[in-house]
C-alpha cells in the first residue's frame, strides 16, 4: 500500500480547496480522463465549491505496463470547452504525453485556459510540454494500481494506491489477494 483511503481523502480535500479559491466566481469546465480519472473526479468535484460543467474524454496511452504514446477520443469535444477554462482531471502524470496532446488538441478547438490536476505524479525525466497545475502526490517511477488506475482494466476498485509489481507474471487470481509483491523494475 503506497497511499490509503484516507490519506487520499484528505488531499482532495485540500486540492479543492485550492481550486475553490483558482476558479472563484467562475464556471470552468472540469475534463476528466476515463476510466482512470473515475473515482478522482467525482470525489474532487464534490470537494470543490464551486459551479462547475462536467465533461469527459477517453484516452488510452498504455498497452499493459507500458506506455505507448497513442491517444484517441478526442472527437466531440468542441462545444464543450470552446473559450472555456478547462482543468484537466487524470489519475497519473507519467511521461506527459497524453496530457501534453490533449491540452494541445483543445487549444486547437479553442479553450481559453486549459490547467491540469492529477492524483499522482511520477518523478522521472521526461519530454512533456505540459505540467500539472495540481498535484496530489508524487511518487516513484512505479506502476500503481487503485483508486481508477487499472493494469490492464484490473484493480481499479481498490480503495488506496498500491504499487504493482511484475505485471506481467501476475496471474488472474492475485486480484483476490488485493496484496501485490514490490518490484517495480520488472
Ligand atoms: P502518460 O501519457 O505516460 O503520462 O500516461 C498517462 C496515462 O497512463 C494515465 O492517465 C494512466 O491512465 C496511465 N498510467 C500511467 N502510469 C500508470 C500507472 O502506474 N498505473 C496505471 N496507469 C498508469
Ligand atoms: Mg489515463
Amino acid at each position: 500500500m503506497l497511499i490509503s483511503a484516507d490519506e487520499i481523502a484528505a488531499r482532495v480535500r485540500v486540492l479543492g480547496e485550492e481550486i475553490t479559491r483558482h476558479y472563484a466566481g467562475r464556471v470552468p469546465v472540469f475534463l476528466g480522463v476515463m476510466n482512470g480519472a473515475l473515482f478522482f473526479m467525482t470525489d474532487l468535484v464534490r470537494s470543490v465549491h464551486l459551479d462547475t460543467e462536467i465533461s469527459c474524454v477517453r484516452l488510452a496511452s498504455y498497452a499493459g505496463a507500458v506506455s505507448t504514446g497513442r491517444v484517441s477520443g478526442l472527437d466531440g469535444l468542441q462545444d464543450a470547452v470552446r473559450g472555456r477554462e478547462v482543468l484537466i482531471i487524470d489519475d497519473i502524470f507519467d511521461t506527459g504525453r497524453t496530457l501534453s496532446t490533449l491540452a494541445a488538441r483543445l487549444r486547437e478547438l479553442g479553450a481559453a485556459d486549459i490547467k491540469i490536476c492529477v492524483l499522482l505524479e511520477k518523478k522521472r525525466e521526461r519530454a512533456a510540454s505540459v505540467r500539472p497545475d495540481w498535484v496530489g502526490f508524487p511518487i516513484e517511477d512505479a506502476f500503481v494500481v487503485g483508486y481508477g488506475l487499472d493494469y490492464n482494466g484490473r484493480y481499479r476498485s481498490l480503495p488506496g494506491i498500491e504499487v504493482l509489481s511484475e505485471p506481467d507474471k501476475i496471474a488472474p487470481a492475485a486480484a483476490k489477494s488485493q496484496t501485490m509483491a514490490l518490484d517495480p523494475a520488472s
